[in-house]
């Protein structure tokens, strides 16, 4: 069988490092792959006038799976000012190029598990009903509709006659912003339509049926968001009912399940929502179980396989140029996990999850970020393991 190839995304700042770190340990775990890799970020914003080439775009629809480090993201202002000279009089606009992979490829399913690890100083406790404290095993898997909703990008601000006047047929338009004057008016869409609603929501119980979850959770707003989280909930009871009995479906509105968080996490499994409400309950979760240095992802597309795992976390500028990195790869090492499991080498991601779960429990190795110090150059004097010393301990454990 020929090797499979594996297009490499390292992106700016710290992007690279973790990026690194994770290919040793995918490496060390006996996975054959031939890597090539994407220009993607800010390099080629500022040199080329675009962060995702299309020689990238190329490379990604030929080879399908793509590990993403991070990109930096700057406003306007800045992005215009660090611009070619020579290309700053064509009026580009800078656009995040992973948000614009997302949209390209169409990645609607993104995937984002927080489980604990026992051992990990980071994890979430709270105060036990007889006192003391108790530690909740987190074990959720976030499925959040990935290029629809709030983030979709149909968006005014003053806008044209033809849209505003269409608003102004709306009579809650009419009545509760019909005062305010037309320049003064910024509208942001949130569209869901029911193909890709169908389709986070089935990921998310076919994903609860594989791996053994006996509750899916929609995290919306439907006695509010009537159209968009109201449709959401009603296709999820509908699904539920007629493919998927043996599992249980709550109703939560996303504004309670983040009061909720902390009170019972332990009790979810998976958790679907639309693209803004998923972003926000994934990253709550992911704080109760270690924060940035542990939040993975996948996207991807299910009907043409393109997909692309990456950590939640972006480039930590601030880190990106210590000579010794002190930054957590654990994050990008479970996101290349994600990866494994896609491609059906699960026993591999297994193996390196064991790997991990062994090196925070012994506790000997801990990144800065899990001895709870402040992210400078001397943490590594103060006893903290840099970025290498994280991987090659997970390496030692496999
Ligand atoms: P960030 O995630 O880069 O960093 C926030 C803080 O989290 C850092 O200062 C650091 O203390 C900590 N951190 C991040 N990754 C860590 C790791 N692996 N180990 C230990 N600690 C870690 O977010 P920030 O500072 O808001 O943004 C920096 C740049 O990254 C911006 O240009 C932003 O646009 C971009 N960004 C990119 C993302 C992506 O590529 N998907 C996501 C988020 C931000
Ligand atoms: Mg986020």
């Amino acid at each position: 069988m020929s090797k499979r190839t594996i297009v490499l995304l390292p992106g700016d700042g710290i992007g690279g490092v973790v990026l690194d770190a994770a290919v040793k340990v995918l490496k060390a775990a006996g996975f054959e792959a031939d890597y090539v890799t994407g220009d993607i970020g800010w390099e080629f914003w500022k040199k080329e006038g675009n962060p995702l080439p299309q020689r990238t775009i190329d490379l990604l629809e030929e080879h399908k799976i793509a590990l993403f480090g991070a990109i930096t993201s700057k406003p306007k202002d800045a992005a215009f000012e660090e611009l070619d000279p020579e290309l700053q009089a064509k009026g580009l606009v800078y656009s995040s190029p992973i948000v614009g992979l997302r949209q390209h490829f169409k990645l609607d399913i993104c995937m984002r598990p927080c489980k604990s690890y026992i051992g990990n100083p980071l994890n979430f406790i709270r105060r036990a009903a007889g006192g003391g404290v108790e530690e909740p095993q987190v074990d959720v898997a976030i499925f959040r509709q990935n290029t629809e909703g709030l983030y979709g990008g149909v968006e005014w601000s003053n806008p044209d006659d033809q849209v505003y006047d269409a608003m102004m047929t709306h009579p809650k338009f009419a009545k509760n912003f019909g005062w305010a004057p037309k320049e003064e008016v910024s509208i942001s869409t949130r569209i869901f339509t029911k193909k890709y609603t169908e389709r986070i929501l089935r990921a998310a119980f076919e994903h609860a049926v594989k791996y053994g979850y006996d509750n899916v959770t929609v995290a919306e707003k439907p006695n509010v968001i009537r159209e968009t989280s109201g449709m959401m909930f009603k296709m999820a009871k509908e699904m539920q009912a007629k493919d998927y009995p043996q599992i249980q479906l709550w109703n939560t509105n996303i504004d309670a399940q983040m009061m909720w968080l902390t009170k019972n996490p332990e009790d979810y499994g998976v958790i679907v929502a639309g693209n803004m409400f998923g972003d926000i309950v994934s990253d709550g979760f992911a704080g109760l179980i270690g924060g940035l240095g542990f939040a993975a992802s996948s996207q991807y597309n299910p009907d043409t396989g393109v997909a692309v795992f990456e950590p939640t976390h972006g480039s930590a500028p601030k880190y990106a140029d210590y000579e010794t990195s002190i930054v957590n790869p654990i994050a990008m090492i479970e996101s290349a996990c994600m990866m494994l499991d896609f491609i059906d080498e699960n026993e591999k991601a297994r193996r390196i999850r064991d790997a991990v779960a062994a090196v925070i429990k012994e506790g000997k190795v801990r990144t800065y970020d899990m001895m709870k110090m402040r992210g400078r150059a001397d943490v590594i004097e103060h006893g903290a393991a840099s970025t290498d010393q994280m991987a090659d301990a997970i390496i030692a454990k496999l």
